[in-house]
């Protein structure tokens, strides 16, 4: 039943994603559930388009970033609504070895390769299939990276599975194999705004991350290996506390990555999807909870935008105006054997589900 207002419904017209690329069909897929939520989705990069949820009034709010026609996605993009892979993350110069052969890739962020490399997965057209699923509306996603795809090794055969349920979340399954060893870390990388999807700054959403550690970084971005425990840091975010408070600082971590972009440790405990995160905005009343499988967040909030795109219904993105919470394994794990690996070999099945379950 629907129980909400869906008075600014998501502006994004069908048209305006559908196109032909490589011989592969580009479309937007609207996924509607029981209660009247809405997620429009792009087999192009995977890009959630638009999130409409409701707000303390049951009033339909579109909550993500991003633009409303797919041309725009093609210019500038800073991984709006993105799926992204191979690599979540710095690789630390593009560099990793397996099996004693070293592997070059491209770097796109300074020295380091970044989310996957020129065309990460977030730039590639997946085959769709929209399916219905007991939890709610389905979108099927599959593509395969070929062996030597941006210099990865192995044919990795890719499967992301976005589902709006009835319980009002975005959950998203993904799961991978491939045929030779190689390294992966998928993430969705989509900037949340709960106030007003990006018409304002994420300064008073209150985050709060179950994690009593974090990896710091050096002044590349790449994690040092260290664990560090953020008790009594501006890193401590186990008490929900408003993004904007802690920001201005001489802190050498925030200087490097010029407010947070860093990975959290997540005080969890085995392999079961668990609640490690939650935002809430005191104005809309929105309030979003983070479960995963994985072991690490990235914490972004959104420091190098500055007002250069232009999104939907015209709205120019300025400075931290959304937040991202990058459910991951640890960025440049393949050069760090004391995290978690990001290994995987053929026989083996890659899975992790995170879901953005909104209340
Ligand atoms: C991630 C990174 C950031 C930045 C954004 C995209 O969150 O950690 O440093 O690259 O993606 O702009």
């Amino acid at each position: 039943m629907n129980n909400y207002v869906c008075s600014s419904k998501a502006q994004i017209k069908p048209e305006a994603f559908h196109r032909t690329i490589d011989g592969s069909q580009v479309d937007l897929y609207t996924l509607t559930n029981l209660n009247g939520l809405e997620a429009n989705i792009t087999n192009y990069g995977g890009l959630v388009v638009s999130l409409m949820v409701p707000d303390k009034n049951g009033k339909l709010g579109d909550v993500v970033l991003g633009y409303d026609n797919l041309n725009d996605y093609f210019g500038s993009t800073p991984y709006f609504g993105a799926l992204i892979g191979r690599y979540g993350n710095r690789i630390a110069k593009g560099r990793f070895t397996i099996n004693g052969v070293e592997y070059q890739l491209a770097l796109n962020d300074g020295v380091n390769s970044l989310h996957g490399g020129l065309r990460g997965f977030d730039k590639v057209v997946w085959q769709a299939e929209q399916v219905d699923s007991p939890d709610g509306p389905a979108l099927k996603l599959s593509y395969t990276s070929k062996e030597g795809e941006e210099d990865y090794p192995g044919t990795l055969r890719c499967t992301v599975i976005y589902t709006l349920t009835t319980k009002n979340e975005l959950k998203i399954e993904y799961t991978a194999e491939t045929d030779k060893p190689t390294f992966i870390n998928l993430t969705h990388h989509s900037y949340f705004n709960l106030k007003d999807g990006g018409a304002s700054d994420i300064l008073g959403h209150e985050l709060m991350i179950k994690a009593s550690r974090f990896t710091p970084v050096d002044k590349d971005l790449i994690p040092t290996g260290e664990l560090r425990p953020v008790a009594g840091t501006r890193f401590d975010f186990n008490k929900p506390t408003a993004i904007g408070v802690r920001l201005a600082s001489e802190d050498e971590q925030m200087l490097f990555a010029k407010g947070y972009d860093h990975n959290w440790v997540l005080d969890r405990q085995g392999e079961d999807l668990e609640l490690v995160a939650s935002v809430y905005e005191p104005v809309s009343g929105r309030c979003m909870e983070v479960l995963t499988t994985e072991p690490g967040m990235q914490f972004y909030c959104g420091n190098f935008l500055d007002g250069t795109n232009k999104g939907k219904g015209g709205t120019v993105y300025q400075h931290r105006t959304g937040l991202c919470l990058e459910t991951q394994h640890f960025p440049d794990s393949p050069n760090h054997p004391n995290f978690p690996t990001t290994e995987l070999k053929p026989g083996e099945m890659y899975t992790q589900t995170t879901v953005y379950r909104f209340l």
